[in-house]
């Protein structure tokens, strides 16, 4: 049977931190020393999915590094980032999303993630509500400007208030929302 742990950054084994590294395969990332890792997640939690011998079979960050702006107002948000799992089509994806989202909703933690609109399949597949198309009225502050995110089409709700799903439903050309990672 599978297992579900929640790990700080601080409680990552040097194993775990390389099998996430290798499974996000991002090139600037790769060979990044273990206190840098830990320094950089800090405000993230990483919600894993492994088999009975710990081996991790599906990753997920939680940034809490992360705040949204609706209709003036500020909304601490999570977000999902660096959601992969180790063997895609097994069922990893969908039990560890299931899993997290029973666990921020105990905790009343609200949750968004990003993504391009050829994954959301998945996600409506899991039973989650999409917000198709409304990347495109997030505004991210980048670099003391405001930046328009082109890596993503639709938001994906993980746990979301009714005053949050009906600001992002009113995003469009003249509402935007307001990004900050900080
Ligand atoms: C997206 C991802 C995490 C999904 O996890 P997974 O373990 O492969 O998915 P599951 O096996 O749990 O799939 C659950 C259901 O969703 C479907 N599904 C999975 N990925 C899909 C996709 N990209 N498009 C459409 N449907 C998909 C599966 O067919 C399955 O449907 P079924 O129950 O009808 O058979 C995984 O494919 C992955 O790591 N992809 C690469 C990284 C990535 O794109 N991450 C998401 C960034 S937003």
């Amino acid at each position: 049977m599978n297992k579900y742990v929640v790990k700080n950054p601080s409680e990552l084994s040097p194993a775990d931190i390389q099998i996430i590294l290798d499974s996000w395969d991002i090139d600037e990332w790769k060979g990044m020393a273990g206190d840098v890792f830990k320094k950089k997640f800090e405000k993230s939690e990483f919600h894993l999915l492994t088999d009975a011998n710990q081996k991790i079979l599906c990753i997920a960050r939680l940034n809490f590094h992360f705040k949204v702006r609706i209709h003036e107002k500020d909304y601490p948000i999570a977000e999902l980032v660096g959601f992969v799992a180790t063997e895609i089509l097994k069922g990893y994806g969908r039990e560890l999303l299931i899993l997290l989202m029973e666990n921020i909703k105990t905790r009343n933690i609200e949750a968004v993630g990003f993504c391009r609109n050829k994954v959301s399949p998945f996600y409506a597949n899991c039973g989650l509500k999409i917000f198709y198309y409304k990347v495109q009225f997030l505004r991210e502050w980048k670099d003391n400007q405001w930046y328009i995110p082109v890596e993503d089409d639709d938001i994906i709700s993980l746990n979301l208030s009714d005053e949050v799903i009906s600001g992002f439903e009113s995003l469009g050309e003249k509402t935007h929302a307001y990004l900050r990672f900080e």
